[in-house]
């Protein structure tokens, strides 16, 4: 067990400064407590349209007035103005199931009637493994209408889910899914496809309270 003569001395030697490349500026303020009051206040309040209304106007998503969003999301982001050049929109009758995570740092495109189920998380940003710095660096995400997206997902940047297809419960996504197609599995594979007649629908449920 360590012991308290076993903690390594503080330096009391001047701090050596953070590195010049400006990628370590502390977020200002505002953004600091937008990202508070989004993630830890209004995403808990019990009604759609105060949470709808909050992503649409405060943040800059492009939600369609059709489109819900559940309580519980995370939403990753450095600001509106952020949001608004990246481009982040959710299509008509979508839903984005309670406790999911979208980091919208880049460009998020979620079309109609899609189904994303509880503690999905979909990753447009990441560090470049290359560049001295650790920098991020941003990929689009696109998923295209009638999708089914699986409980606890994760969709890497980069990643095309092309219109109809299905991934599998905790399956982790990369590249391009073909239309009408099953993926499963870590990294996910095609397992199956789904007829064309299958995508025959439209979300019509009403937004429940507490949901
Ligand atoms: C994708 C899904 C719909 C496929 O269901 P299905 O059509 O009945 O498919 P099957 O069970 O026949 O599976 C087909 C193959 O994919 C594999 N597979 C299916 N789901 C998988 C998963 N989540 N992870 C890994 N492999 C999976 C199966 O093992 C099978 O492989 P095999 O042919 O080698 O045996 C279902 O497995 C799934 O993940 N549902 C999500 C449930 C969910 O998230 N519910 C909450 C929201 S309502």
């Amino acid at each position: 067990m360590m012991s308290a003569r076993d903690v390594p001395e503080r330096s009391t030697g001047p701090t050596p400064p953070l590195p010049e490349t400006g990628r370590f500026r502390p977020r200002p303020l505002a953004v600091g407590v937008l990202n508070y009051l989004t993630n830890h206040f209004v995403n808990r309040v019990p009604s759609y349209h105060v949470r709808h209304a909050w992503y649409r106007r405060a943040l800059g998503v492009q939600l369609h007035h059709d489109a819900g969003i559940h309580l519980g999301c995370y939403l990753w982001f450095y600001g509106p103005g952020q949001i608004r050049r990246s481009g982040v929109r959710i299509g008509a009758k979508t839903r984005v199931n309670r406790d999911c995570t979208l980091d919208v740092r880049g460009p998020l495109s979620i079309g109609d009637n899609v189904s994303i189920s509880p503690e999905v998380v979909i990753l447009t940003t990441q560090h470049s493994l290359d560049a001295p710095g650790f920098p991020t660096e941003s990929r689009a995400v696109v998923i295209e209408d009638h999708v089914w997206i699986g409980m606890r997902a994760m969709v890497l940047p980069g990643t095309t889910i092309g219109r109809g297809a299905v991934v599998a419960a905790g399956a982790v996504v990369r590249g391009e899914i073909p239309p009408l197609t099953v993926v499963a599995g870590v990294p996910a594979r095609p397992v199956a496809t789904r007829p064309e007649a299958a995508l025959d629908y439209d979300f019509d449920w009403p937004f429940p309270l507490f949901e």
